[in-house]
């Protein structure tokens, strides 16, 4: 018996090595599909695995015949239909921990940058002007971070910021104030974050409950001059709404790295000055990406030659 993976964005090479060398495992590479050409094609195979250019829609699970398990690499699962998948009795898992490094120090980056305006200074600089008036930045400092969502990624955030000699205010409705108070850092209501941050960072899942979390009412409470970073999933913030508090200068400055629609070209935010962005590059390291592809390839070779997705 021999099973077929299909791998339709681009991971790791060395990453996928566990599924390269398992016995009775068949991979095909095949990462510029259509949607049709998808759907058309997920009918021979037993597994698939993709980042999050891949949406795997209810359409394409309902083609997949043979379909046993999807891998993800990477956190966010919001690509993939999980209620058509549970309903054809479909796997999914994704890679929660392989990543979080790199996100986190993503994060940081662009918190760094947004503070000293350099990405609007080096553009500046590429276009031949010497404009040091325009890009003065703020210290970090003492200032107060606001963290919303506090796991994998959210307590590097913390952890890290306080290394900054940030002050650190997070919320998160699933884990407790002790956890925060263990970490060094506060721990209040999402009102109390967003009424008392100078920087606020979103690391939430993009669910019902989280989507445009903060929205003009939220922004409406922050501090005047806010700066705000999204490295999770676009739609946690009202897109619109930031859009708004920039034009009211209730907020200072954006830095993106998510977008509700993604690829993000033509945007609106783009077009502002405050807003500094990258494309969806968090998890977009060497190692993340080997570390997310070698975790969903064991989780896909121990469930079609086992019959388990995670050591018990
Ligand atoms: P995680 O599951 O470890 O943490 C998410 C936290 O959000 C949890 O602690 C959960 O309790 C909390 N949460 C859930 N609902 C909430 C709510 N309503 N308000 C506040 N907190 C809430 O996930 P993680 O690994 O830390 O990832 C965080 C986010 O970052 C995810 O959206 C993930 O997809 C995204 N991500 C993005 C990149 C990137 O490339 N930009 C890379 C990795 C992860
Ligand atoms: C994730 O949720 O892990 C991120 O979106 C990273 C990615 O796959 O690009």
């Amino acid at each position: 018996m021999v099973y077929k993976v299909l791998i339709s964005d681009p991971l790791s090479e060395d990453g996928i090595q566990p599924l390269r060398e398992a016995e009775g495992i068949d991979v095909t590479i095949d990462t510029g599909l259509t949607p049709d050409q998808l759907a058309t094609k997920i009918a021979e195979f037993d597994a698939l695995l993709v980042r999050s250019q891949t949406k795997v829609t209810r359409d394409i699970i309902t083609n997949a015949k043979n379909l046993k398990i999807i891998g993800r690499a990477g956190v966010g699962v919001d690509n993939i239909d999980l209620d058509a998948a549970t309903e054809h009795g479909i796997i999914v898992v994704n890679a929660p921990d392989g990543n979080t490094n790199s996100a986190a120090e993503h994060t940081i980056a662009m918190l760094m940058s947004l503070a000293r305006k350099i990405p609007q200074a080096f553009y500046a600089l590429k276009h031949q002007k010497w404009d040091r008036k325009s890009h003065v930045g703020v210290e970090l400092k003492n200032k107060t971070l606001g963290v919303i969502g506090l796991g994998r990624i959210g307590a590097e955030v913390a952890t890290r910021a306080k290394g900054q000699r940030m002050n650190v205010i997070a919320y998160d409705p699933f884990i407790t104030a002790e956890k925060a108070d263990k970490m060094g850092i506060d721990y209040g209501t999402v009102e109390d974050v967003v009424r008392q941050a100078d920087f606020i960072t979103v690391h939430t899942p993009l669910l019902k409950e989280t989507k445009h979390l903060i929205n003009k009412e939220a922004f409406d409470k922050m501090k005047n001059g806010v700066q705000i970073i999204n490295c999770a999933r676009g739609g946690i913030i009202d897109e619109d709404a930031l859009y708004e508090a920039i034009l009211n200068k209730k907020v200072a400055g954006a830095a993106l790295d998510v977008f509700e629609e993604e690829p993000a070209v033509n945007h609106k935010l783009l077009e502002l000055p405050e807003v500094i962005a990258t494309p969806h590059l968090g998890a977009s390291t060497v190692e993340a990406q080997e570390n997310v592809a070698i975790d969903v390839s064991e989780d896909v070779v121990r469930f079609l030659t086992v019959g388990l997705a995670r050591n018990p």
